[in-house]
Parts: C-alpha cells; structure tokens; sequence
C-alpha cells in the first residue's frame, strides 16, 4: 500500500451494482486505500469485494468497509470521523458517490408523496450531504500535487494512469437531463437526478476557488448496466456489464484536465460524451 500522500479512494455506497464495480476495479487497478460503505452488512458487502476477479494480495489490507445510510446525516458524519482518524494527512484523491433508487410514476396519479421523498432523499440530498462531509478531505491550493502513476500491470491488470489532482465524481443519470427528455414520466427520478447535474456544477465552483487545480467535480452517466436497477428492462435489451461501464467511466475521469476548458462541473458519460443538463 502506498503513503499517506499518495490519498485514498472513496465508493459510497459500494454494495452491488456500479458501487462494487468501482470498488474492484479501484482494488485491482490502483495501489490506494480504499474506503467502500455500505448501510447493511459491511462484512458481507467486503467479502463481495474482495470475491472480485484478479485481486492483488494487498486488496484485504486495503480495503476499509464504512456503514453510511445516506438517509441518516449521523452515519455519514460518523464516516468522516472515522476517516479523519484513521487516514491522518491523507488527502482524498478519487471520489465516486453512487446512491441511486427508482420509483416508476407513469403518470402524475401514480406520485406517492413518500416514495418521491424517499427519491429526493437518496438520489439528491444523499449525494449533497456526502459531498458536505467529504469536501474537508480534498485537497487545497496549496496542497502538494500527487505523485502521477504510471500505467504499468500488476496481478494481471494494467493500473490506471492517476492524475496529479483529485476527482470527485457524482453519479447522476441521462435521465436526469432537461435537455434529453423527450418520453417523459419517472417524475421524482428525473428530477433528483436533474439536481445532480446541479450540485456538481455547483461543488465544482466551491472547488475551483478552494482547491484550484488540484482537484475538480463532475457528475457521470454510466450508460445503461446490467444491474438490479435496471433488471426490470433487461429482457431484449443490450447492456453494459457493470465493470466494463465502471472502467470506462475511470478511465474518462482520470484522464480529465483541471482547467476550465477540460470539462470539471459538467456530466459525463460512460463514452465520454456530455451530458447536457
Ligand atoms: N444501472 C443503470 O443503467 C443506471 C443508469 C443511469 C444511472 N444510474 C445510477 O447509477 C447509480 C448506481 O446504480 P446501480 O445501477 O448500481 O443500481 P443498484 O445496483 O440498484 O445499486 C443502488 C445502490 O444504491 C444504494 N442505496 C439505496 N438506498 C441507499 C441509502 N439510503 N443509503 C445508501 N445507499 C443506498 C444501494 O444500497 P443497498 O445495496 O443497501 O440497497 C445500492 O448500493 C445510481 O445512482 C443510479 O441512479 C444507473
């Protein structure tokens, strides 16, 4: 494992889905700590991790298992505790937060008001509130640059070419765009999401101004993958598998330049194509 200045990784929450592909792959393809959360069964959630393909022997001793509802501030409050203490001076290099939850509403009449909350909560506050706890961890103007990685194998995988600044990505959705809604319905999805487009714009401005060049935000969409999100569609469909939409997206986010014109604060996808909001 490599020193504390060299930061750590962060996958929020990283249970199924995107979340635990980008664990792995952050497990296979860096040589950073990685903090993973999960709200049930951390330990159950870590050996799912850990069962991925190509592990490298360092993944165990790696790998940090943090339980966070992002429904309740305290558990994502304790996590930055736990962090602050137990990562001393390290700063946070590589963010994804990723919580994500559908309610389908055809039509106006089928908006319960609880599950819409329940989407606000989880696809728009959740992402807010982890981003109000981890933005202490990012680097600032003046902290020192990281050390570049270079892209050499390891256990079998090539390792990702790691920039010199931090990345903070949010998970948004195509879904979410104003711009590309042309089916309508999912009222309460579309509309969390659509905040995500807004908030990394936003965190990205705070981080222009706190950070610099030394890191930057974006929100993502991961295309469409083969997750239980989605499991309802995946009859007759073609779809990405969720490490090959996660690789990707960490390919596209590393690889983005800090300057203005490099794209921080706007929506990506898996393709490396906008998203416009
Ligand atoms: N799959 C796609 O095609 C697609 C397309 C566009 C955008 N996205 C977005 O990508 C993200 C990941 O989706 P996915 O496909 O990986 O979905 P998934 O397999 O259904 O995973 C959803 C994740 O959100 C977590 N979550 C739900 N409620 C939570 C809460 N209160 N606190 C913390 N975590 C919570 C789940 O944790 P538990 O395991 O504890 O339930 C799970 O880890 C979501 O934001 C989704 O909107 C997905």
């Amino acid at each position: 494992m490599v020193g504390a200045s060299h930061g750590f990784a962060l996958v929020a929450p990283a249970s199924r889905g995107l979340g635990l592909a980008f664990a792995q792959k952050l497990l296979t393809k860096t040589e950073l700590p990685v903090v993973a959360t999960a709200r049930n069964d951390c330990a159950e959630v870590r050996d799912r991790i850990l069962n991925g393909n190509n592990m490298p022997s360092n993944a165990e001793r790696r790998l940090r298992l943090l339980k966070v509802d992002v429904k309740d501030e305290s558990t994502i409050s304790s996590m930055a505790d736990i962090i602050r203490r137990d990562y001393p001076d390290t700063p946070l290099r590589l963010a994804l937060t990723v919580p994500g939850i559908l309610h389908i509403e055809k039509s106006p009449s089928q908006i319960d008001a609880a599950s819409a909350l329940e989407s606000f909560q989880v696809n728009a506050l959740g992402p807010l509130l982890l981003m109000k706890h981890l933005s202490q961890f990012l680097p600032a103007k003046s902290a020192p640059e990281f050390q570049r990685t270079s892209k050499t194998e390891a256990d079998g995988e090539s390792q990702l070419e790691l920039p010199s600044h931090a990345v903070y990505a949010m998970m948004a959705a195509r879904v979410g765009s104003v711009s590309d809604n042309s089916s309508g319905g999912w009222y309460s999805y579309r509309a969390s999401k659509a905040s995500v487009f807004q908030l990394a714009k936003t965190f990205d401005l705070y981080l222009r101004s706190k950070s610099g060049k030394r890191a930057l935000a974006v929100a993502l969409h991961p295309g469409t993958v083969r997750t239980d999100f989605t499991q309802d569609f995946w009859k007759g469909r073609e779809m990405l598998d969720p490490l090959d939409s996660a690789e990707r997206l960490l390919e596209f986010i590393i690889g983005m330049s800090p300057d203005v014109e490099g794209g921080r604060g706007k929506c990506w996808d898996w393709k490396g194509e906008e998203v416009y909001p």
